[in-house]
């Protein structure tokens, strides 16, 4: 992807006409179907854009075919942090961020997610003075054992606006304390691009090129550290997925974080590894499987917004909507309990339904709130949480 990228300077020069200069940040997968809606509804309403990645993700099946697919330009500006452990990572994109920020001069970042890299862009920004806006904000697994529920809790924290995808992600950010006026129910970004994509996703191809019949498979992704990174909770949950298998055949786009185990432990009969998705092969294979099971966030959201059946390898989720109101079942990481909750969602499909505003104008509810003029005089800033009584 580096090739592709523009290392010029956009974002440097006189604003044009006054238009906001807003910095938005991508870093990994599942940023760039999230950040594409937000950067065109701010096009269109005239703000100047500079687009930044992170380089936390750089492979071409887990970078480049998503800018293609999605058809993002080039990023304006490229940090190529690469891999490392969560302070190497964490600490390199703020170390490059900060004078980035020194020269562009934003009035805004935004941050969407809850990688290391929107933490860090986060902390960087808070710091440096442009307003700061977290898209998907308000998320809670309430598991403190997850990166991620750092990223989101941290990330909030020094945020001025709140964009958040559901009203249960409101509530937990009014239950932690934050301002009404820094709080904005917007809806999901992510099924911002999947409606924008799913037409051309179903013309692609992917089922065909695979072999699969619609409705006669199941799509499998796992990723979490919690999930991949112990031989033998991967162990546990190939042997349950293997069962499953026996009744509805698996396949399983492999995260280059689990290639290594899987190839070491192997995989039962009837469950197919294949290398990671692009994003209109993956929206195309979720959208034809008979059920998905996965550790993932956004197929969570995405399953939900397709009405697939979706069974969740993991004991809690930070989108609870899913499941009170979409098609998503909790099986945490027991394989009997896994094995028995994919045979219940088999026989009897939990019944399609969509959340509120997840109706693909997020992008441009997330532009409102931004380039409001009438808030320009009050804006927000961080709330002072109340202190806890002693
Ligand atoms: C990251 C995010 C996670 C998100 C996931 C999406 C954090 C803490 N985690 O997890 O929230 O759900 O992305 O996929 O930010 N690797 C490659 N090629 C790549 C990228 C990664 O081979 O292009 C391998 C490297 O060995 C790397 C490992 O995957 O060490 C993990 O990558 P990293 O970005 O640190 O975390 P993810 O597990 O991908
Ligand atoms: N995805 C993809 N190919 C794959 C697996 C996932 O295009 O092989 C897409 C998926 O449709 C969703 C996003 O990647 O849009 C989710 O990213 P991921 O599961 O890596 O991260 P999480 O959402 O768990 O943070």
């Amino acid at each position: 992807m580096a090739a592709t990228m523009n290392s010029g300077t956009a974002g440097s020069g006189p604003r044009s006409g006054g238009a906001a200069r807003i910095v938005c940040v991508a870093g990994a997968r599942p940023n760039y179907m999230k950040i594409k809606p937000v950067m065109d509804a701010l096009e269109r309403r005239g703000a100047e854009v500079v687009l930044v990645h992170t380089g936390q993700h750089y492979d071409e099946s887990m970078n480049g075919v998503f800018f293609r697919d999605l058809g993002i330009r080039p990023p304006d500006r490229f940090l190529g942090v690469g891999s490392g452990t969560h302070a190497e990572q964490t600490g390199r994109v703020m170390a490059a961020f900060e004078p980035l920020l020194a020269e562009t001069a934003p009035d805004a970042v935004v941050v969407v997610g809850d990688i290391n890299s929107t933490v860090a862009c986060a902390l960087v920004t808070a710091k440096a003075g442009p307003l700061l806006a977290h898209v998907e904000a308000g998320l809670r697994s309430r598991d403190w054992t997850m990166p991620e529920e750092v990223n989101r809790v941290v990330t909030d924290r020094v945020s001025d606006y709140l964009l958040a995808p559901s009203p249960d992600a409101a509530a937990n950010l009014r239950a932690e304390g934050y301002r009404e006026d820094q709080i904005h129910v917007v809806g999901n970004v992510m099924i911002d691009s999947l409606l924008a994509n799913l037409d051309r996703a179903r013309r692609g191809g992917a089922l065909e090129q695979l072999g699969l019949t619609p409705g006669e498979y199941g799509l499998v992704t796992l990723h979490r550290p919690a999930n991949v990174d112990d031989p033998e909770v991967l162990t546990g949950l190939l042997k349950a997925l293997g069962e499953v298998a026996s009744r509805c055949p698996l396949v399983l786009p492999v995260h280059p974080r689990a290639a290594d185990r899987l190839a070491d432990l192997g995989v039962p009969g009837g469950l197919r590894l294949v290398p990671p998705a692009g994003y209109l092969d993956f929206i195309a294979l979720q959208d034809s499987a008979r059920i998905v099971l996965t550790d993932s966030g956004g197929v969570q959201e995405e399953t939900t917004a397709l009405g697939v059946p979706c069974v969740t390898l993991r004991d809690n989720t930070e989108r609870p909507v899913t499941v009170e109101q979409g098609t998503n079942v909790l099986a945490g990481r027991d394989p009997e309990r896994i094995v028995a909750t994919a045979h219940a969602v088999l026989d009897d499909p939990p019944a399609p339904r969509r959340p509120e505003l997840w109706d693909g104008r997020a992008g441009e509810r997330i532009a409102e709130v931004l380039l409001d003029r009438d808030a320009a005089t009050g804006r927000p800033r961080p709330t002072d949480l109340p202190v806890p009584a002693t």
